[in-house]
């Protein structure tokens, strides 16, 4: 079989890539290891930057989201019993969409189908070969029979755990990481949301994140120890430490109900570099992780794409590659910007186990700093809202 762009990985960044790329004709074939309903049954984040919601509009994918999603104007800080609103609509004239991962996934897969995208799922020890040569080719097997595609480029967006980061040969590679010394368990029950917006609240417990999907459904969040398991935490535990960590005029009005699904998540900055390798691009979470704490980790993939996207197009209308070379330089720029912000709003908002009084009263000054600062808060809006990429 023949390609010219074979995409290691449908999830949203694979699948946003294929569909921009159908557009200009370009023909891709995406790889996936889990079945469509693996995938598609995966809870994830649901805040989208507006260039992410720009991209899904070029991509032609944007109907239900434009009609379903939900347009957020700002979010709240709470410490103790203060709230802090940050008003992205006075601040920048800007806003976000809230709008499930999981939706967005289920409109790409749909469009996919709709203009008939060669997808394979279940794809068993995909590998890429020959990825700096002109020639790369990639192996794989289903249903028991090996398969071999040649193409032009290989899209390496298998997030954190796929393989085409360990594709790129590790004396080539450099990796920079930190891990959080805590995680996030998150809960999503069909309850009116206790917020109309996005509040993220810092008490003397720890932290908790309000969010939601629609009017009768809660995505909840509580800082938990790594240590943590799901089975530790009934349903009854979550919302009583849920509500204590909340606002007292904001826990006085929250409504419970039986969890939908429940799961931890740990707490990971990280970034590979280069995000390139002769003829294999890396994509979204298979070059980088963000804590979620500033809601990025879809808005770092989306704009990967956007880059990705353009460079491609480039070369093969004009045959042109300095797009390409560009590439990983141009994307880890905004990456690392969208690093600092990730770890400067974990840092801000959680109870770290090592804390020392000195640290408790600079992230209190940090915090009244935000709050009296129409500058301070218009930088926060700015990297929520997203950077210009
Ligand atoms: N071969 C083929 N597919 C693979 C392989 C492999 N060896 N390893 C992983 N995959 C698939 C996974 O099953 C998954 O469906 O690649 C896909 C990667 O999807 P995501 O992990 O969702 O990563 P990405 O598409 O970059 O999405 C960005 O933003 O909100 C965050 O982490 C969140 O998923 C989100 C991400
Ligand atoms: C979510 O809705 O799941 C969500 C919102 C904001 C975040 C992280 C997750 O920062």
């Amino acid at each position: 079989m023949r390609t010219q762009i074979v995409i290691v990985g449908g999830g949203p960044s694979g699948l946003l890539l294929g569909q921009l790329l159908h557009r200009k004709g370009i023909d891709t074939v995406v790889l996936e290891r889990q079945s469509r309903a693996h995938v598609l049954g995966r809870i994830r984040a649901g805040v989208l930057e507006a260039g992410f919601v720009n991209l899904m509009r070029e991509a032609g994918v944007a109907e239900r989201m434009d009609r379903e999603g939900f347009v957020h104007h700002g979010t709240i800080l709470a410490h103790g019993e203060e709230q802090i609103r940050i008003s992205f609509e006075d601040l920048i004239g800007r806003h976000v969409v809230v709008y499930g991962q999981t939706e967005l996934t289920h409109d790409l897969y749909d469009a996919r189908d709709a203009v008939g995208g060669k997808t394979v799922f279940n794809a068993e020890g995909v590998t890429i070969h020959d990825a700096d040569s002109d020639a790369p080719y990639v192996t794989y097997s289903s249903d028991g029979t090996e398969h071999r595609i040649d193409c032009d480029y290989v899209a390496g967006c298998d997030g954190f755990h796929g393989i085409s980061r360990q594709t790129i040969p590790a004396g080539i590679r450099k990796e920079y990481e930190q891990v959080y010394p805590f995680g996030w368990l998150g809960l999503l029950s069909e309850t009116p949301p206790v917020s109309d917006e996005v509040l993220y609240s810092l008490s003397d417990r720890g932290f908790a994140l309000c969010s939601m999907r629609n009017a009768t459904l809660s995505r909840y969040y509580i800082q938990c120890a790594l240590s943590d398991k799901v089975t530790d935490w009934s349903d009854d535990a979550f919302w009583a430490e849920f509500r204590r960590r909340l606002p007292r005029a904001v826990g006085d009005r929250l409504v419970t109900g039986p969890s939908i699904e429940k799961s931890i998540a740990p707490l990971r900055s990280f970034v590979c570099e280069p995000m390139r390798w002769g003829r294999l691009f890396l994509c979204g979470d298979a070059a980088h992780i963000v804590p979620p704490t500033g809601a990025k980790g879809l808005n770092t993939a989306a704009s990967d794409i956007h880059y990705l996207y353009h460079a491609l197009v480039q070369v093969f209308e004009t045959g042109e590659i300095e797009g390409i070379d560009r590439y990983s330089e141009q994307a880890l720029a905004r990456i690392w910007k969208t690093q600092r912000f990730s770890w400067w709003m974990t840092k801000l908002l959680h109870r770290f186990p090592e804390q020392t009084e000195f640290d408790l009263r600079i992230q209190r000054a940090e915090l009244a700093f935000l709050r009296d600062s129409r500058d301070a808060q218009t930088v926060l809006a700015q990297n929520y809202v997203g950077l210009p990429y």
